[in-house]
């Protein structure tokens, strides 16, 4: 392993990783969110670095703390779907690789108060807005950038995860089954299956975050560099 990583073919290439939950407030001390550690996100940051690509994090919500700081890494902290979005897409142009493993909330309260809402009555009705399609939106402007989705499902993975691809223009689809043991959320371990538009690629038996972001990021070198693997 760290022979294959020490022949760094990202040298000179910039990646863009997004990882984590969007935060959408619904005021200063509330807000809805999507679970995501960030294990697997920061886990490909890493292994980017490994291969020797300057690497910028794009970080929500995370239960754990991001690599520490090395030379090649930035860390960009947002809260909402939003603030991720205008994050990565002032990068965008200057981007290599952009995967975009964090959990984006799909809609956000309609109106976020800058006062905490009091109580009143016995239900309330939060009504949401749709939130920007992130991988949607630069999959359509997408030039030269290799694109890597995710796609966490708890059916139908493969229907799914095609369905994703297509629609976002992605190069590569990572889809896990969050059913699945030893794959998912929080866990240390994923089990993921790797599509691109001719179908299924591999899958990654279960191991470590590390592991298969090092083979997600190999892959994507392989690919980038034209070299078939
Ligand atoms: N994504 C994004 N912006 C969004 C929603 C999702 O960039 N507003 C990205 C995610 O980071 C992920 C991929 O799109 O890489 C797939 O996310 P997912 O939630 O599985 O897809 P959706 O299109 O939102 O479909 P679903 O109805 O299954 O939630
Ligand atoms: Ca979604």
């Amino acid at each position: 392993r760290q022979g294959r990583a020490a022949q760094r073919p990202l040298a000179g290439k910039k990646v863009i990783v997004t990882a984590g939950g969007t935060v959408e407030r619904l005021d200063p001390v509330r807000y809805i969110t999507n679970d995501s550690s960030g294990k697997m996100g920061f886990a490909i940051a890493k292994a980017a670095l490994d291969l020797g690509a300057e690497v910028t994090i794009v970080a929500g919500r995370t239960d754990v703390s991001p690599p520490l700081h090395r030379e090649g890494l930035s860390l960009v902290r947002v809260e909402s779907a939003q603030d991720m979005y205008e994050a990565v897409n002032t990068l965008w142009a200057d981007t290599d690789i952009l995967v975009k493993a964090a959990a984006v909330a799909d809609y956000r309260p309609k109106q976020a108060a800058d006062r905490k809402i009091k109580k009143s009555g016995d239900s309330m009705t939060l009504e949401l807005v749709k939130n920007i399609d992130i991988l949607e939106t630069l999959g359509r402007s997408k030039r030269s950038q290799f694109l890597i989705g995710f796609a966490a499902e708890t059916d139908h993975l493969e229907e799914h995860a095609m369905d994703k691809l297509r629609r976002k223009n992605c190069d590569l689809i990572i889809a896990n089954d969050v059913t699945a043991e030893g794959a998912g959320f929080g866990t240390d371990t994923n089990i993921v299956h790797v599509y691109d538009a001719n179908g299924q690629v591999e899958t990654i038996p279960q191991a470590s975050k590390e592991e298969i972001g090092l083979r997600i990021m190999e892959l994507a070198a392989a690919r980038l560099t034209g070299e078939s693997k």
